[in-house]
């Protein structure tokens, strides 16, 4: 569930945890920093649970005394560890999920690394999880790590946290020591609203206070960790909460069967619920609930099923069915936090795709209201997001989503964001809540419309976007096209880099942020022009795919014209016409295109033209001779 899966691109454990029932399950996941004994711990609790088979365990023995590290004893961590290894040869997933049991409960332990570049896996593996270890060597105590990793587990909706201060072996079995470092640990989280915590001294190599009691810990009063992970009361809200199911598919094998296929997030589905359309309102009742082994009369958060209802609904991929007296909340704006996982930085302005549940659409982030440092929890202004940082942000989607708050539903609470051009996957995001003024803007109905403005102008409006570098002849180009185009009668306007840079954009520099939202500005502009029924043309070196494919999606079919000023940049640093690659070269201009700022060349332009070869009047009746081929110039 979440983007656990979406991360990872298929189910955890799917089969079995779907046949076992929720309760007594406690998801739990380890952080702590490297050499606190992660792995030994986890070894240790596998190890006492015993669900170390037997050849794995002389193997294990074998290993220990060839590598000698703890004397006669097994070295639990070289269980894991090895496991670990195993993993990385085949499958690249970054946390590594282990299941273990014991006669009260069972387990499924998260173990994500500790260094700070993974805080994308430790994301990962919060999200699912009730409970977090945070581990700390005793003679070290709290470290910077260690308020990073409560921070992310309170942020991702983990309600309960254990302190284990372990190798107190090391520190003596000293009382004194253990309680100072609880004392910190109490007094650091008192801000985060966990539901419970607690600090435990245990030392995971020689199993002291791990599942069994110890006599050199004689001074502790509280439980081992494992009467802790065994009693902890938890609540499973996504089963408590009201029902939350994403449609992935809609099941049509013939006309006699319609049903909604998809895995339960929240509630507990049963025959006879009525259900609501979360987009549309529409409502009706649960008829059947299909699986693979027969029919079901209720189905869980985790549960995957097939829906079928008593009425004929217009329910598509991507749709949510909510209980009908307590639905998702539908918007197109909200505010959300990210965790930026990509080495590529998000830019607020630029499109990418969100994917929550079954659906996806194109979003961008607004606004990055604030970034959060995880070792400070201060805030930060920033116009980008780098790896492994948070902010807070809101985002805008190009059609309404339905989701509910993080805090009430961890699965319609959260998405991931997909770079467009790459279809890499760069954030995990929770939403908090819709922004009212997506439900307060409307769109005012007008009465004259584009074609209406293009038939009296006689012309059919379309953008011609200039693309290329710094002096390739872009502003020329245009220029001597607007002539010919006046000439002939049509309604003109350009839109030039350098002039809208002195006005509507003269907040904005060169850094990739700020050119990301020049060219957002420029294409709605451009857009605005268009319909007003104007050829618009637009001279911006807009350096980036993204944002021209973004200028492209603006428009309709037909109405976009890439043009690709081919100027190698030799060539424009020879003719220089502002003096301006002279400075670049010298190191007096920053962040300039082609130099140390990238320029991503068009890949498919409807019109490339290269200056060697004709003058720049020659080439603008080039592009004149097309657009009268297609029928531009002529009345609609
Ligand atoms: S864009 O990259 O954001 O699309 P835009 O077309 O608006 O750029 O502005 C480019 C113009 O700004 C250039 O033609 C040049 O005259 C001027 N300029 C000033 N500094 C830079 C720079 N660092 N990089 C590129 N152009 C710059």
């Amino acid at each position: 569930m979440g983007f656990v899966e979406s991360i990872q691109g298929r189910e955890v454990f799917s089969s079995y945890i779907a046949s076992q029932e929720n309760k007594g399950l406690l998801r739990f996941l380890t952080c702590g920093s490297v050499d606190d004994g992660k792995s030994t711990l986890i070894g240790r609790l596998l190890y006492d649970s015993k669900l170390i088979f037997e050849d794995q365990l002389s193997a294990l023995e074998r290993d220990s005394k060839k590598h000698g590290t703890v004397g006669e004893d097994i070295d639990l961590a070289l269980l894991v560890d090895g496991l670990e290894a195993e993993r990385e040869q085949g499958i690249t997933i970054d946390v590594a999920y282990r299941f273990f049991a014991t006669d009260k409960r069972k387990f499924i332990v998260a173990d994500t690394p500790g260094h700070e570049q993974y805080t994308r896996n430790m994301a990962t593996g919060a999200s699912t999880a009730d409970l977090a270890v945070l581990l700390v060597d005793a003679r070290k105590g709290m470290l910077t790590q260690t308020r990073r990793h409560a921070f992310i587990a309170s942020l991702l909706g983990v309600r309960h946290v254990v302190l284990a201060v372990n190798k107190i072996d090391l520190a003596g079995y000293d009382q004194a020591r253990f309680e100072e470092i609880k004392a910190e640990f109490e007094a650091f989280i008192a801000s985060f609203e966990f539901d419970s915590s607690i600090a435990i001294p245990i030392s995971a190599r020689f199993g002291d206070n791990v599942s069994a009691r110890s006599l050199n810990l004689g001074w502790f009063d509280g439980p081992t960790l494992m009467e802790h992970l065994e009693t902890v009361d938890f609540e499973d809200a996504a089963m408590n909460g009201p029902i939350r199911f994403p449609v992935q598919w809609v099941n049509r094998p013939d006309h006699t069967f319609r049903g909604y296929s998809g895995t339960v997030s929240g509630g507990i589905l049963r025959k006879g619920d009525q259900l609501a359309v979360a987009s549309s309102g529409k409502t009706s009742i649960v008829e059947r609930l299909v699986t693979y082994d027969g029919e079901l009369e209720e189905a869980h958060p985790g549960q995957a099923v097939t829906v079928t209802l008593k009425d004929e609904l217009d329910i598509s991929r991507g749709d949510v069915l909510g209980s009908a007296n307590n639905r998702p909340e539908v918007s197109d704006q909200f505010a959300s936090h990210l965790i930026w996982m990509s080495e590529t930085p998000l830019y607020a302005g630029r499109p990418y795709i969100l994917k929550i549940g079954g659906r996806t659409v194109t979003a961008s982030v607004t606004e990055i209201k604030h970034k959060i440092d995880v070792n400070s929890f201060e805030h930060l202004s920033g116009k980008q997001l780098d790896l492994n940082e948070i902010a807070f942000c809101n985002l805008s989607t190009a059609q309404p989503i339905a989701f509910d708050p993080y805090e009430a539903n961890k699965d319609t609470g959260s998405f991931i964001l997909i770079d467009r051009m790459t279809n890499e996957t760069v954030a995990a995001g929770l939403i908090w809540f819709g922004l009212r003024r997506a439900t307060n803007v409307h769109r005012q109905a007008l009465n004259i419309d584009k074609t209406a403005r293009a038939q009296l102008m006689g012309q059919k409006p379309v953008v011609l976007w200039f693309t290329g570098l710094s002096g390739s002849g872009k502003s020329t180009i245009a220029n001597a096209l607007e002539q010919k185009l006046h000439d002939l009668g049509k309604k003109t306007y350009i839109l030039d880099g350098d002039n809208v840079r002195h006005g509507l954009n003269r907040d904005l520099g060169f850094t990739e942020a700020d050119r990301v939202e020049n060219i957002r500005r420029v294409a709605e502009t451009a857009k605005l022009f268009v319909d007003a029924g104007v050829i618009t043309l637009v001279s911006f070196i807009s350096p980036f795919k993204a944002e021209r494919q973004m200028a492209r999606e603006l428009m309709e079919e037909g109405e976009f014209y890439e043009v690709y000023v081919d100027t190698p940049f030799d060539d424009c640093a020879k003719r220089d016409p502002k003096g301006l690659y002279a400075r670049a070269l010298a190191g007096e201009i920053k962040n300039f295109t082609g130099l140390d700022s990238p320029y991503e060349p068009p890949e498919a332009p409807e019109i490339t033209i290269s200056t060697q070869d004709a003058t720049p009047d020659a080439l603008a009746e080039r592009i004149l001779e097309r657009l009268q081929q297609d029928g531009v110039l002529s009345a609609i």
